[in-house]
């Protein structure tokens, strides 16, 4: 057997786990042909020490670094934002920052957030009556309630706890089940940890009430309990009728076709992502929360709405659940991520959604704007340039825009293209 670069190493490597990084390292290098220069690019870690790194997650050999770039002109509430995004993609922090600017002689964004609920389940399969074992179980609500509660005195403390249960039955292929729902307020955590202890504890209370077995106790990810929202008007003499229009046709395309509607969820995403990372928080609880809210009737739909006010300007709509934390998780121990939650002066976990919601709207309005107007690639390929550039071989910033500038008047942007560029102006000088 051969590993992927046709060496005769294994990929079951017992013990690994108790090496330590640098060890690891040493194991990683010899099976994938690492250079000493690639060995060392690992060990260079950041603000994320590997010591930290290490007590985040298991079999650490390094960190990895994105650019954070500030979002600026937001205001939201009528309060000034200054929002740190952490991607990988240009133009997405101009264009927030740009439709922010658009949005601001209207008065912003004006965003809201539901109360910290997310939903813990708990499945229990073999229940003979469906009916008595709901009734049962409601029964025993002020038990299950208590129990649950004594799982987080602190989260009790703060104020949150279990706010009410669901009961939901379901008649399958494999007999009958019920899941039972925990509504728990997790005020400023994500609340992952919190639900899914309080689902294993209660669990044999049900088992106890519907003389069922117990399965799945953890806690859903479609936190449609914890929607925010946030609003914005674009005016009609900043952005024309005729663009209006054409986003208002762009938007119609994505309400009717799944094809569409799917790049244009990815639009708001850009700039939701950003902000999830920027924090540490857990995106793709995020993600898989949006796109199935997005399908929540059946039908794949935009997460937000388009329309015209009385006066004929834009109007823009966002809505998606966000379960996201400040304490508990990363965003406390992730030392560039407290720097975020610092920057963007956020209280709660409410306020971070409705800023969250205001860049997701504010990303997606940009990206119809720019498709609707000159296209996406024309600011997209500057930066886009920049990247070509760097893997072409320019290395100061005079090289870098020099070779952008060709390029970009060229309209040939790829890194031979690139190289040839540099090669000819160092020749030169
Ligand atoms: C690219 O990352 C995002 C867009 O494709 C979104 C959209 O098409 O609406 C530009």
């Amino acid at each position: 057997m051969v590993n992927g670069n046709g060496k005769p190493l294994k990929s079951k490597v017992s013990g690994f786990h108790e090496l330590n990084a640098d060890e690891k390292l040493e194991l990683i290098k010899k099976f994938s042909d690492l250079t000493d220069e690639e060995q060392e690019l690992l060990r260079k870690t950041g603000a994320l020490d590997i010591n930290k790194a290490e007590m985040m997650i298991e079999n650490v050999i390094g960190t990895t670094e994105y650019p954070i770039g500030i979002a600026t002109n937001f205001l939201i509430n009528g309060r000034d934002y200054l929002i740190p995004m952490a991607l990988e993609e240009p133009s997405v922090v101009a264009a927030s920052s740009y439709s922010a600017k658009l949005a601001r002689p209207m008065g912003g964004f004006v965003a809201d957030a539901d109360e910290p609920i997310m939903i813990g389940q708990i499945q229990l399969v073999g229940i003979k009556d469906l009916r008595e074992a709901k009734k049962n179980i409601l029964l025993k609500k002020e038990e299950i309630f208590d129990v649950a509660n004594k799982c987080d005195s602190i989260l009790v403390k703060f104020g949150g706890g279990v706010r009410d249960i669901e009961v939901r039955e379901f008649e399958t292929s494999r007999g009958n089940m019920i899941v039972v729902h925990l509504l728990v307020d997790v005020r400023d955590a994500m609340g992952a940890n919190a639900v899914n202890t309080m689902c294993e504890t209660v669990a044999p209370l049900l088992e106890e009430a519907t003389g069922g077995k117990k399965r799945l106790r953890i806690i859903s990810n479609l936190a449609d309990r914890r929607l925010a929202r946030s609003k914005a008007v674009w005016n009609k003499d900043d952005l024309g009728e005729e663009t209006i229009e054409k986003i208002l046709d762009a938007y119609e395309l994505a309400v009717n076709d799944q094809y569409r509607c799917t790049t244009h969820n990815k639009g708001a995403m850009n700039g939701i992502d950003a902000v999830v990372l920027a924090t540490a928080n857990d995106f793709r609880a995020v993600e898989a929360g949006a796109h199935s809210y997005a399908a929540r009737d059946g039908k794949y739909r935009p997460l937000t709405k388009y329309y015209k006010d009385e006066e004929g300007n834009l109007v823009g709509e966002i809505e998606l659940p966000l379960a996201l934390g400040l304490v508990g998780g990363a965003t406390k121990t992730h030392p560039i991520a407290k720097i975020a939650v610092k920057i963007l002066g956020v209280r709660s976990t409410k306020e971070l959604a409705q800023v969250v919601a205001s860049v997701g709207l504010a990303q997606n309005f940009a990206a119809l704007r720019a498709l609707a107007t000159e296209g996406i690639q024309k600011g997209h390929m500057r930066l886009h340039a920049r990247n070509i550039a760097v893997i072409g071989g320019a290395e100061t910033r005079e090289e870098i825009d020099a070779v952008v500038r060709k390029m970009v008047e060229e309209k040939a942007i790829n890194a031979s293209r690139a190289k040839e560029i540099l090669e000819g102006m160092r020749k030169r000088s």
